[in-house]
């Protein structure tokens, strides 16, 4: 007897061999879930996770159909997709090779899109299941020199609000979680580009620098993990949260309602520019 038939919820994320994804991934198997969580590393065999460990990688349609393969050969259904996996790719928009652009939207957004469609027939035959994507404060504000980063957030933005009115005939809700800074390997990750000559160089070390100095001193990732948690036992789903430090949360609310040149002129002043 699966796992599923036994009553279990299941819960595929991506992303969760650190940061964000691996605090979603076991705090859902603490509330119960099947999990099922993956990225390329391999699992550690000194880890304490608490969820199955599947080997993905989000930019290869065949890994992502395999990860689908193997969850339904265990489990009938899936309740909870959770598409957490991304990188950063930092540099002038000028002066980042488009390959690094192209190699940015493949991870971040069409890796969620891989993951979405993969599952999304499972999903839609039984009429029911929710989806949430990890976007970025960055996808709503765009952020200097983190220009292909913010871009791919945006796009993940225009694709939830779509795919919203597609599914939700299917009984199936998509949420965009919107996180601002958050301690995990993420700063570490982050490909720089930065050629020594560059006009670019100064301005972007500093604002680079205060960015990278906010994300060290971000919160503990379990904050998000419980407000997912929280999110996906909710009947309601709205079609974005934000999480993160109270500045962050109000600066995506300022984004919003200030004229926008009030807005650049109190981010200049927050970057140095
Ligand atoms: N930390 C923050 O402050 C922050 C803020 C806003 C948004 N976010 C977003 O939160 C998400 C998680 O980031 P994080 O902060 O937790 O960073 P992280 O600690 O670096 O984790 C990133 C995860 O993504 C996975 N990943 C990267 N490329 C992948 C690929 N090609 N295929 C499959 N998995 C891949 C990594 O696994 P492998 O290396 O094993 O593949 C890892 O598990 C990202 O989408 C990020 O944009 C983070």
């Amino acid at each position: 007897m699966s796992n599923s038939q036994l009553g279990r919820k299941v819960a595929f994320v991506t992303g969760a061999t650190s940061g964000l994804g691996y605090a979603i991934a076991n705090r859902l198997a603490s509330e119960g879930f099947i999990v099922y969580g993956g990225g390329r590393r391999q699992a550690n065999s000194s880890d304490e996770a608490s969820f199955i460990h599947i080997s993905v990688d989000v930019t290869n349609e065949e890994s992502v159909q395999r990860a689908k393969d193997f969850i339904f050969s265990r489990e009938d259904h899936l309740d909870l997709i959770v598409c957490a996996a991304g990188n950063g790719v930092s540099g002038s928009i000028e002066e980042t090779p488009i390959e690094d652009a192209k190699a940015q939207f493949e991870v971040n957004f069409y890796g969620v899109a891989r993951a979405v469609k993969a599952m999304l027939p499972a999903m839609r035959a039984q009429n029911s299941g929710k989806i949430i994507i990890i976007g970025s404060a960055a996808g709503k504000i765009g952020m200097p020199f983190q220009g292909y980063y913010s871009a791919s957030k945006f796009a993940l933005e225009g694709f939830v609000e779509s795919i919203r009115y597609e599914v939700r005939p299917f009984g199936i809700e998509v949420c965009i979680v919107e996180p601002g800074d958050f301690k995990t390997g993420f700063t570490a990750a982050r490909k720089k580009i930065s050629p020594q000559n560059s006009p670019y160089r100064e301005k972007m070390l500093t604002a680079l620098g205060i960015q990278e100095r906010d994300e060290m001193h971000g919160i503990d990732p379990m904050v998000a993990a419980e407000r997912i948690v929280k999110l996906a036992a909710s009947r309601k789903f709205p079609i974005r949260i934000s999480v993160g430090p109270l500045f962050e949360r109000f600066a995506i609310w300022a984004r919003r309602f200030l004229p926008d040149a009030l807005f650049e002129v109190f981010y200049r002043m927050n970057y140095k520019l």
